[in-house]
């Protein structure tokens, strides 16, 4: 599936290249975004190449950089995943950084963008997320767009070799409304 190139007010979806591998392995390796997601090991060169290399091929997810327009450079990866299942959901996952780019909004207006992308384009029913329940910035910004917990995972993931809590969030096709962008 060609991944959309998408224009916002603060920040531009685009397909990722090649040559954005060391940027994102270098803000995928900074300890403060890595903690936030399900990664327990450092990331590669090597390896995020072949997983830009592997989007291409994909089917079943569509997995797009965040530029910021500010000054034009790649500050993210935001994506919906799972995009077979028959019950026409999608699991939204996205990494901003390094720290410097968070809280200026980029986040808030990615996942609108896709999200939107996702009921519009691709004619989800509902999409689902899950974030570390002390993540504050990242639920905060979730709910403003427009996704609702659903639940407490408890202990659903491994940090620095200790169980985490995990909050379930969603937003379903007949919530997402222009008032909820
Ligand atoms: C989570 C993430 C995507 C959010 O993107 P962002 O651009 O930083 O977020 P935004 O600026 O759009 O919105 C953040 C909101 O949270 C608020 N916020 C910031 N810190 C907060 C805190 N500790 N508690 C509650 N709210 C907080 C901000 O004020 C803002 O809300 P506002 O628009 O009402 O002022 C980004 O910070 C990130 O990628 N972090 C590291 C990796 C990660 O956590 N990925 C998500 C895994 S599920």
């Amino acid at each position: 599936m060609a991944p959309p190139r998408i224009d916002g007010d603060k920040v531009l979806l685009r397909p990722l290249v090649h040559e954005d591998a060391p940027r994102l392995t270098g803000i995928l390796n900074d300890e403060a975004v890595r903690r936030n997601l399900r990664l327990e090991r450092p990331v590669s060169l090597a390896a995020e190449q072949e997983f830009i290399a592997a989007l291409a091929r994909a089917t079943d997810e569509v997995v797009v950089g965040i530029v910021a327009r500010p000054h034009g450079r790649l500050v993210g990866v935001t994506g919906l995943h799972h995009l077979g299942d028959p019950a026409r959901q999608s699991e939204f996952g996205i990494f901003l950084g390094g720290p410097e780019e968070w809280g200026k909004g980029y986040g808030q207006e990615a996942t609108r963008l896709i999200v939107g992308y996702g009921f519009e384009a691709l004619g989800l029913n509902r999409v689902w997320l899950h974030v570390h329940a002390d993540n504050a910035r990242g639920i905060h910004a979730y709910e403003k767009v427009g996704f609702r917990s659903e639940g407490l995972l408890r202990q659903a993931a491994l940090r620095d070799g200790r169980f985490v809590d995990v909050v379930s969030m969603a937003v379903l096709r007949e919530d997402w409304r222009p008032a909820s962008r």
